[in-house]
């Protein structure tokens, strides 16, 4: 969702930030924008649809070397160049760009138009202008308060205006009586700060900064900086004294670049082997049929006494919960289930002390996700993160957990995440497995398959079957089905959730036991029906549902284990290596992530940044 990228220091800084708004552009936006200081003013540019075009527009120059840059997905107010980021005050000499929501927006809008603010936009964020403005012109009480004389102090008036607002922020702050300076605050909407040398930075993401920086500081809720040439100042806006310190960003595998793939999203499919290797590797035993995953800190007494498992998530991930959820409870014989994260942090849910829950995300920024886990403590659970990018909030708000390592993810619709997900939810499996029950045979077995998993998706990768022919079927559909039984119920469902986004083609995933009992009353005659059927336990189940809708006359797509003689049934057959159930889903998702790729492309859509979502979701 939004970006926030602003600088200081001796660069010309139009150029910088708009190349830190494209290093931000993954995670979904609809328009974009840029003040910099110049010449005694601020020059604000703003456009809606894509950073190239405000890129275009600032090719004239814009000369200054501080300034703050904004990429904005719509909350308040519809996307309109008026209501995207940079906000100015009413005198120009503050400008401000903010992620997040202010939920008391109507009562102090009314005030601060009393006073004689004038609103351009229909945001939330541009009482922040007014606001600050209001206490840095040293206006006086804001209702009935009363407050010091902070007139012309720049910290303590972005201080005073956020402690009227209610609701999340993630804040960047500029006044032209300090051109060099940025104000920067963070509640609930993640900023991180980069130190270079003489030139500091404030970006909602590092990946904004890596090109410049490493040396970081990753705010914590609640907490206020002033940036400088010289560097950076925190405070705790209670008063508080504990701030966040300064650490090195470790080296991602993976640079994020595109390289000669036409897209993200084919290019991330095609990471999946790698990815895996590095999710895997040094985390498994193989001789003592075990495996290892240190940032869990959890002693074998430990996991032994752990009596439940939750695993919360949200689209995608959720997806990949729920094939954690069926491997832990089938193999380690502990009740485990995955929940959506939206839906269980307002359920009051009941927090098994003895229970181990995961909070499980690609950006680790997800609010709904955060949210749940700060039930989950509130309620004094113990959870960890199952995260792909260091430093996230979730990642620290859990404080341990399991780094998927799937390297930087920038296309929307995840892939080479979700399968690092399943990889790392099977490692936690086979650990926990092994305490408790598991004999060193079977584990060894287990942890044999696992190791192979990475050979045998870039095998299937080089020889990805007839694609095509289901392509066709799928956009001329009203609808499509997916279908699938127990671990592959939930690789029905991710293929329905990434055929949706990609290509928005309408589709529907049923565990295939239930297509009778109401969904095929949708079916027509030619309707593709994409049936997940590997060979495992629940394959001559499935293959009884697969013919009631051949008897319907539904076109058969399926993804079956290579040489498996139930692809009789099929109209198109898509063979994937054999593997054990666990691991199946890191095999069958893979014909599915190509078909909505290959689908969205033919629709002509736009592969990597899909209309209306984010990579990053940081309303709830
Ligand atoms: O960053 P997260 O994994 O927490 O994101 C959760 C979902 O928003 C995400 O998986 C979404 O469903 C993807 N666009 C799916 O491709």
């Amino acid at each position: 969702m939004c970006g926030i990228i602003g600088y200081t220091g001796t660069r010309d800084v139009a150029p910088l930030l708009v190349r830190g708004l494209r290093r931000l552009e993954y995670r979904g936006y609809d328009s974009a924008g840029i003040a910099v200081a110049s010449h005694m003013r601020f020059e604000v540019r703003k456009e809606v649809g894509r950073v190239a075009d405000l890129e275009r527009s600032v090719e004239d120059g814009l000369e200054g070397i501080s300034g703050i840059a904004h990429t904005r997905w719509a909350t308040h107010g519809g996307v309109t160049r008026e209501n995207a980021h940079p906000h100015l005050d009413n005198e120009g000499r503050i400008v401000v760009v903010h992620n997040g929501i202010i939920e008391n927006m109507a009562p102090l809008k009314t005030r601060l138009i009393a006073e004689g603010a004038i609103f351009r936009s229909e945001t939330d964020s541009e009482i922040l202008a007014h606001l600050i403005a209001h206490f840095y012109h040293g206006y006086g009480s804001f209702g009935d308060s009363i407050i010091p004389d902070i007139a012309g102090d720049p910290v303590a008036a972005v201080k005073m205006a956020l402690s009227r607002v209610r609701g999340t922020w993630g804040v960047a702050v500029m006044f032209l009586d300090h051109p060099g300076m940025i104000i920067a605050a963070r509640n609930g909407s993640p900023l991180v700060i980069g130190i270079g040398d003489g030139e500091t930075f404030i970006a909602s993401d590092p990946h904004a900064l890596v090109p410049y920086t490493r040396r970081v500081m990753f705010m914590a809720d609640g907490e206020l900086a002033r940036l400088t040439v010289d560097g950076v100042e925190t405070w705790r806006l209670d008063g508080g004294t504990k701030t966040s310190s300064i650490e090195t960003l470790e080296e991602e595998w993976g640079d994020g670049e595109q390289g000669d793939f036409p897209h993200f999203m084919l290019k991330e499919i095609h990471d999946q082997p790698e990815a895996l290797r590095q999710c895997i590797s040094g985390r498994v035993l193989v001789e003592d049929g075990t495996a290892k995953l240190g940032g869990l800190d959890l002693s074998p007494r430990e996991l032994v006494d752990i009596q439940r498992v939750t695993l919360l998530g949200c689209g995608t991930s959720y997806n990949a919960c729920l094939v954690g959820a069926y491997a832990i409870e089938q193999l380690a014989r502990i009740p485990a289930t995955a929940e959506i994260a939206s839906e269980y942090r307002y359920r009051n849910p009941v927090v098994d002390p003895r229970g181990l829950h995961f909070a499980v995300s690609q950006s680790g920024e997800t609010a709904d996700t955060l949210g749940a886990v700060k039930e989950i403590q509130r309620k004094g659970g113990a959870v960890m993160g199952a995260v792909n990018v260091v430093g996230s909030s979730i990642a620290r708000t859990c404080g341990r957990g399991v780094y998927l390592h799937s390297g930087p993810e920038m296309a929307v619709a995840s892939t080479k995440a979700y399968s690092n997900m399943v990889a790392a939810l099977c490692l936690f499996t086979l650990q926990l497995a092994r305490t408790t029950h598991l004999s060193a045979h079977a584990g060894r077995e287990f942890a044999e398959h696992l190791q192979a998993i990475p050979g045998l998706v870039e095998q299937y990768l080089a020889n990805p079957g007839p694609i095509d022919d289901a392509v066709r079927w799928v956009c001329d559909s009203k609808i499509t089905f997916f279908l699938g039984r127990g671990v592959s119920a939930s690789v029905a469902a991710e293929g329905a959730l990434k055929l949706m986004e990609v290509s928005y083609v309408p589709s529907i995933a049923y565990p295939s036991g239930e297509m009778k009992h109401g969904p095929i009353a949708l079916l027509e005659k030619g309707s593709p029906v994409i049936c997940i059927v590997p060979n495992d336990p629940l394959k001559a189940k499935t293959a009884s549902n697969v013919q009631e809708c051949r008897a319907r006359g539904a076109r058969i797509i399926m993804v079956h284990t290579a040489g498996d003689p139930i692809a009789e049934l099929a109209d198109v057959a898509i063979p994937v290596p054999e593997t054990l159930e666990w691991f199946s889903p890191l095999l069958t998702v893979l014909p599915l992530q190509l078909l909505a790729y290959k689908a969205g492309l033919a629709l002509g859509r736009d592969i990597d940044r899909p209309r209306n979502l984010a990579k990053s979701v940081t309303v709830e």
